[in-house]
């Protein structure tokens, strides 16, 4: 307990038992009584679900693919967190109020925590889904290079912290089988990270008529190239290369890490695989979500 103790370098509290950083459980009621807009959109996922590349293809959508006001600001200004307070800086419920509509959302919160206002007025949700697996080896060295989260320790750590619900926003099972099982209940288009890649064009389309938007095909084109990996890579609207590296410290990991399906075999060792394996075989029995772990 104490070497887990020696490793935690930034304080979490928690909400209802799911651990949020400190500074957004000091404000949690300004949080959950958030206002939200019948003309927001709302990305939600679970961290490193694929929320960056979301908020560009919507951002975009939105557009009708003008690159040049994609780039009016940083993905992180443009698209406000809600439940994020970033001291000294506003908080994302500060940032979303003082924006004019229509706004684009961010939320990383289970569905018990997400302020009702959303569900009252209605608000299109884009769900993000990754499997679990590479989700867990993305926010490991999220991790690592965010300073503002509690360090991820080694590998061997992190696998159990991860597996057990024991990092920031908590348990993927709770979060992703939460979104779910309420997709129908509201309008909420639930995307996976796999299929995006598997098929950009594809999946961007399909975002589009969600949001109520025809697009031609090379505007379809246009934010799929824009969108792509190695773009956001380039981009310091994207990459957060404008954040300091006190903040992010990409010298220990990139933000625009790998984006791939399947690194986790990079990552997990034989026998790791075979108790993943078998937990997640019954926490997920019969709640009739799939997802594909390579391509
Ligand atoms: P990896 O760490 O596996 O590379 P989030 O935005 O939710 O924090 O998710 C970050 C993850 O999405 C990272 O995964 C990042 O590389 C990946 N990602 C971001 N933009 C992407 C894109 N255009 N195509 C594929 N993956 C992308």
């Amino acid at each position: 307990f104490s070497e887990e103790l020696e490793i935690v370098d930034n304080k979490m509290g928690e909400v209802q038992g799911v651990p949020l950083p400190e500074a957004t459980c000091e404000i949690w009621e300004q949080i959950y009584n958030f206002q939200a807009r019948e003309d927001d959109i709302l990305i939600s996922t679970y961290p490193k679900a694929g929320t960056t590349w979301m908020q560009e293809i919507v951002d975009l959508i939105m557009l009708d693919g003008d690159v040049k006001k994609s780039m009016r600001s940083p993905c992180f200004v443009k698209v406000p967190f809600i439940e994020l307070y970033p001291k000294p800086m506003p908080s994302g419920v500060q940032a979303a109020n003082a924006m004019e509509s229509p706004r684009l959302l961010k939320t990383h919160l289970p569905t018990q925590l997400l302020p009702p206002s959303f569900w009252e007025k209605n608000v299109k949700v884009i769900y993000v889904a990754r499997n679990m697996k590479d989700c867990m080896v993305s926010y490991f060295h999220f991790q690592r290079m965010n300073q503002a989260l509690p360090h991820p320790g080694t590998w061997n750590e992190y696998f159990s912290k991860f597996t057990a619900g024991n990092v920031p926003w908590g348990g993927w099972f709770d979060h992703v089988i939460g979104w779910w099982k309420i997709k129908d209940k509201h309008q909420i288009l639930f995307v996976f990270y796999e299929d995006i890649i598997e098929d950009p064009k594809r999946e961007i389309r399909k975002i589009s008529q969600f949001l109520g938007k025809e697009l031609r095909e090379e505007v379809l084109d246009t934010i799929q190239h824009h969108t792509s990996f190695s773009t956001m890579k380039e981009n310091p609207m994207t990459n957060y290369s404008v954040l300091p590296s006190s903040v992010f410290d990409q010298s220990i990991s990139p933000f625009m890490r790998k984006g791939k399906v399947g690194d986790w075999k990079n990552h997990f060792l034989v026998a790791q695989n075979i108790v993943f394996d078998e937990e997640y075989q019954k926490k997920m029995e019969g709640i009739g979500l799939n997802f594909r772990t390579e391509l």
